[in-house]
């Protein structure tokens, strides 16, 4: 198999042949409690006042807190740190006056017990349900209430760090690489990746003086989700059909959460994990194509698992493809998919030579039992699909609701919020008067924005609600996806069924039911007309407007396959190679009447990423040497109202490792109108210089910089570093030797670890304050 190469996002295939209308072809056709918490910004800081609040009251759950707490921190007027400067050194740098230090890297225990990571000594795969995971993504902070021992906004000296594991980096996850025997991983491996995926909770304190941040090890609350955690189903979707498998006949249940890339929190103090680009992790045969209904097949296609009609060839004794007289290959199938009439079934080897990205299906199950290997086989096997896991797909690309405070109950898949390649999840800006609302991409090229407008206002005495407050706000609402007009407004469509032409009689699919639509919510997308963009990776909310925030990290196809438009309006050459939008860009809406229950919207493109030397119809943001970045992905207004913007990119690695930018954006419509140098009019917000723009810090060498959170004082900010010499083709011979470098620079023989960083000012300062 080839899948043991490094795997990169990019690979991931654009599955959206819809023929949806591109702004180009329109364009051518032409101070009590609730006061206090509805005034209050949003994100962390209302949490900290409904918190409190909370604790004030006569329902108190046990939350210590009894007086108002103190201001949070002002937002800064202007950003005054020294930038940092676009380097390829092997290390994290941060601006003068900070530090950095590792705090969490891939294999460190989480329990006592457990050795400390040893390069050449590396632990059993089923230690790591006991050590970080790999490839470390989308994080939040949740103030620990020492007392109660729940959620406390307000706490900075103790709180829990909840991260993802995206994927691994089997190059240095295992002693020797991946291997493959006969055919088959090793369980042992296999084991030991399954572990690496998920999310960990992890307890940390914090010295008041000094500001050093520590993980508890012996905490009761440290503990692993991986991609074998046993997890409920909640929603539209819960006990349907499609949800049924061996495992949960009754598709109640499924096990695991795996490629949980961008993340979210809610004000009731629970994590969001993301399901990403789950669907590489399943391998169907060859000859499942026979066994599946046309629906069938239009929803696998839809979601990446349609079969490559290049491998179905009738096969040599050496595994190669037999040829025709003329040297053709001998299809099974023609290339639409139909049975060639005049071969025999019998003499057929319909045969797929392709593994899942990890092979997890080949393994065999000594340590577990077989069912735990064959469930990423998504094949028709048995009479029923409650005796196999043809639905094991649907089973994934959801929204995960964890409780970390929580350790009891397992974790959620929230169906309502619908299924596809998810990447973040935030919630609107809290407020008594209005629906609490989340906010949501689908990266992959020319995919969607979603929100789900819960049927619910927000109760601040909600917060501490656990699970039982994710059903109230997460299982009934709204599901709309985005449609922008070239003129800078936007609509809502709903993706309901029996509305919008969204039934039995769809030419996307045959919606029977909310279930339907809500599993298969590209396909519903795609019938309602939602606008293909350019890589929806990160959301962030504005705690000062409400405004929303969407990362479009870039998109190859922009302006060849994906046909140009007012929100998507770049197409040109990177100067290293590479064409289409090449850096990407932010955009930004504001919802009319700033309600969550809007059915439109306005909106404006607040930064175009781009190389500061840049031609000026390309760079048209402005950008200069200490704030030129390329491929926008992760993102995070911190509670005062400062936007954190982190790079994950392939464009700019020639000057600059990947890297973090503080912000401080103005509003939609700041800006004016412009044209790209594709020659398409858009509205850009205003140019940004670099007092409200700049380079924060830079990572390590090939890696991503991705998961951004903060204590409540904002004295410790914490970022992640993933796959740092990612390109390294051999275990013995790495690329970057990170985070030894960062405190021993001269280090050559360490294998590079991804890893949570953790930022303090020497002097015990405000992070990005005066
Ligand atoms: Fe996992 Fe879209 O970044
Ligand atoms: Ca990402
Ligand atoms: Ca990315
Ligand atoms: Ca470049």
């Amino acid at each position: 198999m080839t899948e043991l190469s490094p795997y990169h996002e990019d690979q991931e295939l654009d599955n959206n042949a819809s023929n949806n209308e591109h702004f180009r072809d329109i364009l051518e056709q032409r101070i009590s409690r609730r006061s206090l918490i509805t005034k209050t910004a949003s994100g962390a800081v209302a949490l900290a006042l409904a918190s409190s609040l909370t604790g004030c009251g006569s329902d108190d759950d046990g939350n210590a807190s009894t007086t108002p707490p103190a201001d949070p921190a002002e937002k800064p007027k202007k950003l005054t740190f020294k930038p940092v400067s676009k380097n390829l050194d092997d290390i994290v740098t941060v601006p003068e006056g900070y530090q950095a230090s590792i705090l969490y890297a891939m294999g460190d225990p989480i329990n006592p017990a457990y050795a400390a990571w040893d390069d050449n000594n590396v632990p059993k795969g089923p230690s790591f349900m006991y050590r970080s995971g790999d490839c470390h993504d989308g994080m939040s902070y949740f103030g620990l209430n020492s007392n109660a021992l729940n959620y406390d906004a307000n706490a900075s000296e103790r709180g829990l760090l909840v991260m993802n594991h995206e994927y691994i980096n089997p190059t240095f996850l295992h002693p020797e690489g991946p291997t493959k025997v006969n055919g088959r991983r090793p369980e042992e491996e296999v084991i030991r990746e399954v572990n690496a995926h998920g999310v960990s909770v992890i307890e940390l304190k914090k010295d008041k003086a000094t500001q050093k941040v520590e993980i508890v090890k012996n905490s009761l609350f440290n503990r692993r989700i991986t991609a074998s955690t046993v997890m409920e189903f909640a929603g539209p979707a819960a006990g349907s059909a499609l949800l049924c498998t061996r495992f949960s006949p009754a598709g109640r249940q499924t096990r695991g959460t795996h490629n949980n890339c961008g993340n979210g929190y809610t004000p009731w103090g629970t994590y969001l994990t993301t399901e990403e680009n789950f669907i590489g992790y399943f391998q169907r045969s060859g000859s499942d194509e026979y066994e599946r209904t046309p629906e069938e097949k239009k929803a696998l296609k839809r979601y990446g698992l349609s079969l490559s009609i290049d491998y179905l060839y009738e096969k040599n004794p050496d595994g190669s493809p037999k040829k025709n007289a003329k040297g053709e290959i001998i299809y099974v199938l023609d290339q639409q998919g139909k049975k060639i009439p005049n071969l025999d079934d019998q003499d057929r080897v319909a045969y797929l030579d392709k593994n899942s990205r990890y092979a997890w299906e080949t393994a065999q199950g000594s340590y577990y039992a077989q069912d735990m290997y064959d469930r990423w086989t998504a094949d028709v096997t048995a009479d029923e699909a409650d005796q196999d896991y043809r639905n094991g797909p649907n089973t994934f690309g959801w929204i995960v609701e964890i409780d970390p405070f929580d350790s009891r109950s397992n974790p959620v898949k929230r169906t309502a919020l619908g299924r596809f390649a998810h990447e973040d999840c935030r919630a609107s800006r809290l407020r008594a008067d209005d629906n609490l609302a989340f906010y949501m991409g689908d990266d992959s090229r020319g995919e969607y924005i979603y929100k789900f407008v819960s049927d619910q206002k927000w109760d601040a005495k909600d917060v501490n609600g656990g699970y039982a407050a994710g059903d109230k706000y997460m299982n009934s609402g709204k599901l709309y996806v985005a449609e922008f007009n070239n003129d800078g407004t936007g609509q809502w469509i709903e993706l309901a069924y029996g509305k919008n032409g969204l039934d039995e009689g769809s030419s996307a699919y045959p919606f029977e039911s909310q279930a339907d639509i809500v599993t298969f919510a590209r396909l519903a997308a795609d019938e309602v007309g939602a606008t293909r963009m350019d890589r929806p990776e990160w959301v962030a909310v504005n705690p000062e407007n409400g405004e929303v925030y969407v990362t479009l990290t870039n998109n190859s196809n922009r302006g060849t396959a994906h046909a140009l438009d007012a929100a998507n309006p770049r197409n040109y050459s990177d100067p290293e190679g590479g064409k289409g939008n090449v850096n990407g860009h932010i955009i930004r809406f504001r919802e009319t009447g700033d309600t969550t229950t809007a059915e439109s919207f306005t909106w404006d493109i607040y930064l175009f990423g781009a190389e500061a030397s840049m031609a000026e119809n390309i760079n048209l943001s402005g950008l200069n040497d200490n704030n030129d970045l390329s491929s926008p992905d992760g993102m995070w207004f911190d509670p005062r109202g400062v936007l954190w913007i982190q790079t994950d990119d392939g464009a700019y690695t020639d000057t600059t490792n990947c890297m973090m930018l503080a912000a401080l954006p103005g509003q939609v419509g700041d800006g004016g109108q412009v044209k790209t140098s594709s020659n398409i009019d858009t509205f850009a917000g205003a140019q940004v210089n670099d007092e409200n723009l700049r380079r924060f810090l830079t990572g390590p060498k090939e890696c991503e910089i991705t998961g951004v959170t903060m204590t409540p004082d904002y004295k410790a900010i914490f970022i992640n570093v993933q796959h740092p010499g990612e390109d390294s083709e051999s275990y013995d011979a790495p690329t970057s030797h990170w985070p030894a470098t960062q405190t021993d620079s001269g280090n050559t023989t360490a294998r590079p670890r991804s890893a949570t960083v953790v930022i303090t000012r020497k002097d015990g300062g405000v992070i990005a304050g005066a």
